[in-house]
């Protein structure tokens, strides 16, 4: 029998500046992007209060958690929000794949 192969880590690509970071499924894009440096946290830290962290997934959208009513709730404060806008701070991997962000505007 053959099983299938599962990968428990997601590669995350990051643009502006360009960097791939390869991480563990369960962490946020945040703290993926903090381990590299390309995206820091917004003034919450962390917390979906600022939307600080607004970013645009534009591969992958599948390996991540839904939005919350929250977190969409809290992107209706933040400039130029689109269909592939995130918070970094809630969006959590949840699964192994090719995740390409780019990082939003703040206004
Ligand atoms: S860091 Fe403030 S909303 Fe994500």
């Amino acid at each position: 029998m053959t099983m299938a192969r599962v990968s428990l880590r997601a590669r995350v690509t990051f643009r502006d500046p360009a960097v791939e970071v390869e991480v563990p499924i369960g962490i946020t894009l945040l703290e993926a992007a903090m381990s590299t440096g390309a995206v820091t946290a917004g003034t919450c830290g962390g917390i979906c209060a600022c939307g600080g962290c607004h970013v645009r997934v534009e591969e992958g959208a599948q390996y991540l958690s839904t939005a919350t009513e929250r977190e969409e709730d809290q992107l209706d404060r933040v400039f130029d929000v689109r269909q592939s806008s995130r918070l970094a701070c809630q969006a959590r991997i949840i699964a192994g794949g090719d995740i390409i962000v780019r990082k939003g505007d703040i206004g």
